[in-house]
This record gives C-alpha cells, sequence and structure tokens, in this order.
C-alpha cells in the first residue's frame, strides 16, 4: 500500500554510509537504515553532519549535529504519499542567518539546559543563588544565549534490531550560561517500523543542578510551508495548566482548564478558540501554555483533516508546552521554499513545568551527582 522507500543498502555502504539493520518483518516496505552526508560548515570551520534515520516504512527523519536539529521529517498521508511535516532550513545558512538568530524560534531543535524560561533569571539551590543569562526580557529561555540549540553535538549512529537510532552527545562544561556543574548530555533520536521518533534523554552531572530537556519541533501535518495549522485538530490529556504572567512566567498556580480556550480534552480546532479574548490567550497571542498532564493515556493527539496525518504524542514529562507558533513573522523562508508566518507551525515541548526551580509547589528539576536524568518522548505517525 505505501510507496517502497528507495532503500539500496549496497549503495549506501558503497557510499560510505551505513544501514543499521537489515532484517525486516515480512510485510515491512524496506529495511530501517541510517545514512550520512556533509550538510555545512559552520564560521569556525566545524562541518556539519546531517543523518537520516529511515524507518523502511516511509518514515524520515533528517537529524543535523548543529543543535541536534531536527531538520525534517517526512512521513506518508493516507494515500501513502510522503511530507515533511517539521519547519526548518534546506541548508545549515537557514539556521546561521542575521534573520534566524533574531527571530531564534528554536526549530527542531534540542533544548537545555533548562527547556522553557525560568523567571528573573536565576535560581537557588542548596542556598546558593545562580544568575543565569537573560535573554527573554528578564528571564532566561530555553537554555541562554547559546543554548544545547546551537551547540555542535558529537553523533554515533545506534544498531537497533529493526530500529534506526542516533545517539547526540554533548557536554555542558560547569558555568556555561550560569548553570552549575559538568553536565553530560546523550539525546537519542530513534525511528521505529511503526513510524515512531522516539526521543530518549539522559545526562548526569558532577554537581547540583537543575534541567529540563526537550526538542522543539514546529509541526504541520498538512506538509511545511501548506499554511497555518488552524484546522489541525488537538486533544491533550490535561485537565490542568499551569497560569503565566506577562512574561510568560507561571504564576505558580495550577489551574483547571475547565471553561477556558485551554481546554482540549475533546479533540478542537486549534483555531476555533485562538482568538478568544481571555487573559491568558491575550499574553501568549494565542498558545503558549503548560499543560500539566493527566497521566495514564497520550499527551496529545493531532489530527490534520486533509492529509488523514495523525501524530500522537507520549512521555514520561508532567508536562507540555503546546505553543502555536505565534512569534513566525514571515521573515523567514522554510526548507520548500515557502515562507512562515503566524500560526503556520505548532510545537508540543514535553517537559517539566516552566520556573520549576523557583516554584516549590512544582515538580523538581534538580539533578545530583549520584543520580541519572532519563526521560523519554515518541512521536508516533499513523494517518487515516
Ligand atoms: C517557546 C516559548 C515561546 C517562544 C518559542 C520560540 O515555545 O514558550 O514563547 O519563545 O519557544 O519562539
Amino acid at each position: 500500500m505505501r510507496p517502497v522507500p528507495p532503500l539500496a543498502v549496497a549503495a549506501l555502504l558503497a557510499g560510505g554510509l551505513m544501514s543499521v539493520t537489515a532484517a525486516a518483518p515480512a510485510s515491512a516496505a524496506g529495511a530501517s537504515a541510517v545514512t550520512k552526508e556533509p550538510f555545512g560548515t559552520m564560521p569556525d570551520g566545524t562541518k556539519i553532519d546531517r543523518y537520516t534515520l529511515s524507518s523502511g516504512h516511509g518514515m524520515k527523519v533528517r537529524v543535523i549535529t548543529f543543535g541536534g536539529i531536527v531538520q525534517s521529517l517526512e512521513v506518508p498521508d493516507r494515500r501513502g504519499r510522503p511530507g515533511n511535516v517539521a519547519l526548518g532550513f534546506g541548508t545549515l545558512d537557514g539556521y546561521l542567518s542575521p534573520t534566524y538568530r533574531t527571530e531564534n524560534p528554536y526549530f527542531g531543535a534540542i533544548i537545555g539546559r533548562y527547556g522553557n524560561r525560568i523567571g528573573d533569571a536565576r535560581f537557588t539551590l542548596d542556598g546558593t543563588t545562580y544568575p543565569l543569562t537573560a535573554n527573554d526580557g528578564k528571564n532566561t529561555l530555553h537554555g541562554g544565549a547559546k543554548g544545547f540549540d546551537q551547540r555542535v553535538w558529537k553523533a554515533e549512529p545506534v544498531r537497533g534490531r529493526d530500529s534506526a537510532g542516533l545517539r547526540l552527545s554533548y557536554v555542558s562544561p560547569d558555568g556555561e550560561e550560569g548553570y552549575p556543574g559538568t553536565l553530560r548530555t546523550t539525546v537519542t533520536y530513534t525511528v521505529t517500523p511503526k513510524n515512531e521518533l522516539r526521543i530518549g534523554y539522559e545526562a548526569t552531572t558532577d554537581k547540583a543542578t537543575v534541567v529540563n530537556l526537550t526538542n522543539h519541533t514546529y509541526f504541520n501535518l498538512a506538509g511545511e510551508g501548506s499554511g497555518d495549522i488552524y484546522d489541525h485538530r488537538l486533544q491533550l490529556g490535561a485537565s490542568k495548566y499551569t497560569p503565566v504572567d506577562s512574561t510568560l512566567i507561571p504564576t505558580g498556580e495550577i489551574a483547571p482548564v475547565q471553561g477556558t480556550p485551554l481546554d482540549f480534552r475533546k479533540a478542537t480546532a486549534i483555531g476555533e478558540r485562538i482568538r478568544d479574548g481571555h487573559p491568558q490567550m491575550v499574553i501568549g497571542r494565542g498558545y503558549d501554555h503548560n499543560f500539566v498532564l493527566d497521566g495514564g493515556g497520550p499527551a496529545a493527539r493531532v489530527t490534520e483533516p486533509a492529509s488523514g496525518r495523525v501524530m500522537e504524542v507520549r512521555t514520561t514529562e508532567p508536562g507540555i508546552q503546546f505553543y502555536s507558533g505565534n512569534f513566525l513573522t514571515g521573515r523567514l523562508v522554510g526548507t520548500s521554499g515557502r515562507m512562515y508566518r503566524q500560526g503556520d507551525g505548532f510545537c508540543l515541548e514535553t517537559q517539566h513545568y516552566p520556573d520549576s526551580p523557583n516554584k516549590p509547589n512544582f515538580p523538581s528539576t534538580t539533578l545530583r551527582p549520584d543520580e541519572t536524568y532519563r526521560t523519554t518522548t515518541t512521536y508516533a505517525f499513523s494517518a487515516r
């Protein structure tokens, strides 16, 4: 039913590339594989590579070593036609351009050390106050001025029985962006035969610190560059959220979604209530909120009526930031040569709640030297 991906293992091997597995189930359209190619050079001469992880069942995820960015994510629609559902750029220059660096939408990137915001760019741990880089007004956002999204990651393909994986690692030195402890981080992307992208995060530290890792892919299940995502139907496994102040820092309250435009317990079109005058919607210019996951089921499920594509998100994290691409301005031209305007992509960033280091009533983000930080998030794709 689905088209056979043109995966010639021999050709891949001949090109110095590697195939992760040859064994595939009888019904398989092809074998999973990992291939590697150059993706450009950083201003300091560092070479950036792009890895393609193929499921053998029509899913291809392309990851670059700069920022561990998911540069494209191809999945079939209901007729088996592939489409790239992740916003991004076709070249490294796209991610380095001054316009991109100013807008900083974090397309597809690994976010660390602390995904989302920490109020007043500081936190106190074990009696010591750590000042962080303020890069979002007076707050710190997504790791600071040069977060994990702008680091070059070491990459190593991972062999699975029938999956294609890539393990990325980065050692963040003690004091980077103000955070204490040397943080050894690995992020493993795995594409499974069920067309899932599984992201495993691991970190250890040599001093007590805080950690909150996530991925900032913007999805448009109709295809990147195809317009806004307001017709996508979203369902969230969340009956509560963390309301924010005017700078998007949680007030500390954990409030019910009931009776607000943030109630996505039943599948609802993203655009249906996006212009609601609720104060939280005005602050976010749309959706830009952390939802408190009820647990026990998927965190989120998104369906796109025209293509039939479905994405389900499962996670070990207690929260998810639903961001409706409010700060996209139309100044960036994406992979397919079309510009990205407000609402042309959405993010579902699995995470601990924003500003947890300053909110004793939120689940803790502290990591101590005798512990290993481990979280997993899976984005599962299908079509109907
Ligand atoms: C996150 C934030 C948003 C915005 C985007 C990047 O999702 O919550 O407010 O900063 O990143 O543009």
